[in-house]
């Protein structure tokens, strides 16, 4: 019989970190090395400035740093931690995971690691996967990262690309928790797919479909961001009202009931018109495009670890991090804080 009692097993943030490179890159830096403007950029994508890894940095070493503010954050030995995985399509390596090289350098001895490709939608992919094998009770607590750095595989003679990206990485500290505390618990997360569009964004080589081999890079399959902005930008808007809404409906929820909007930062046109049609006033969006541009698995969890340090979220308010990114793929994550 089943026993009445029993809680159900809630999923909470017990902390938050993040990490971006401190080079900062202006449009008009931008602007002497294709040909733009901060005037074009500004008015067409809201980003003023972004944070650039120097050669010789890679993903994990922001993935590391953001780790080590979410612990301690959290106050938890990072002995104890369960399991790490990164969101992240940017790794250091083909192999060894980005996760790997986290957990060996936060010495977390004790956890299971890997990584997780799901473009800038990663992170929410990454929340859901933790948030998943916490509740069936196979781990008590899990890191999760969400980190890129894109400017290593941007073509910076390309002016429709190479002015929206930057890097980071962000990473947060779930635990389950059988406690009635409501405080800073994952109440729903949506996610979708569709692998269809696979043209519209991609970096066509240096993968196994078209390998860099000992005669270099074929000029026709390069390593870089290939996407065309108009479609993407179509499909993002539709996808990301879509999968925010079917968040906040599995949990009884409206638009109206959010303190705070936290949307994938890709553009900021596209932040606008999805506020625009889901009726959510812009105050309750929050924003760091201008700063940081689109930094893919990072962006939603790095705004995150902002809104929460700066005190833009209070106990009890609901926020909803959604993101779209190549695949395609969305998410959204509804959590009260
Ligand atoms: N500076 C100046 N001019 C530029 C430019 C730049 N950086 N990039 C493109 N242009 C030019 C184009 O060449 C084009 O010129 P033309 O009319 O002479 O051909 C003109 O500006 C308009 O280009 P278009 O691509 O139609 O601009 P847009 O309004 O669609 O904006 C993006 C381009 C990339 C900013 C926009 O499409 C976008 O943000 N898309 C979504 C991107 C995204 O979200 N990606 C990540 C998803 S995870």
């Amino acid at each position: 019989m089943k026993n009445t009692t029993e809680k159900k097993i809630k999923i909470n943030i017990i902390g938050t970190g993040s990490c971006v490179p401190d080079n900062v890159v202006t449009n008009n830096d931008l602007a002497k090395i294709v040909e733009t403007s901060d005037e074009w950029i500004t008015t067409r994508t809201g980003i003023k400035e972004r944070r650039i890894a120097e050669p010789g940095t890679a993903t994990s070493d922001l993935a590391i740093k953001a780790a080590k503010k979410a612990l301690e954050a959290s106050k938890i030995d990072p002995q104890k931690l369960d399991l790490i995985i990164t969101a992240t399509c940017t790794p250091d390596h083909l192999f060894p995971s980005v996760s790997c090289l986290v957990q060996h350098a936060i010495g977390a001895t004790n956890a299971a690691a890997f990584d997780l490709s799901a473009a800038c939608s990663g992170f929410i992919y990454a929340l859901n996967v933790g948030r998943g094998l916490l509740e069936s009770g196979i781990y008590k607590n899990a890191l999760i990262i969400g980190a890129d750095a894109l400017s290593k595989f941007t073509d910076w003679k390309d002016r429709g690309t190479c002015i929206l990206f930057g890097d980071g990485a962000g990473a947060l500290i779930l635990e389950s928790s059988v406690s009635d505390d409501k405080s800073h618990t994952i109440l729903s997360v949506d996610l979708g797919a569709d692998g269809s569009q696979t043209n519209i964004l991609l970096i066509p080589g240096g993968g196994s479909r078209h390998p860099i081999t000992d005669k270099g890079i074929d000029p026709a399959y390069p390593p870089f961001i290939h996407m065309d902005g108009k479609e993407v930008y179509r499909h993002a808007v539709i996808r990301m009202i879509q999968t925010a809404n079917n968040a906040l409906q599995a949990a009884g929820k409206k638009p109206a009931d959010l303190a705070l909007l936290i949307p994938h930062q890709a553009n900021l046109r596209i932040i606008e018109s999805i506020a625009k049609r889901m009726q959510i006033p812009m105050e309750k969006v929050f924003l760091n495009i201008h700063k940081y541009g689109n930094m893919s698995a990072a962006t939603t969890i790095v705004a995150l670890d902002e809104a929460s340090r700066s005190g833009r979220l209070k106990s009890g308010d609901l926020v909803e991090l959604m993101a779209f990114g190549a695949g395609f793929t969305w998410g959204a994550a509804l959590i009260q804080w």
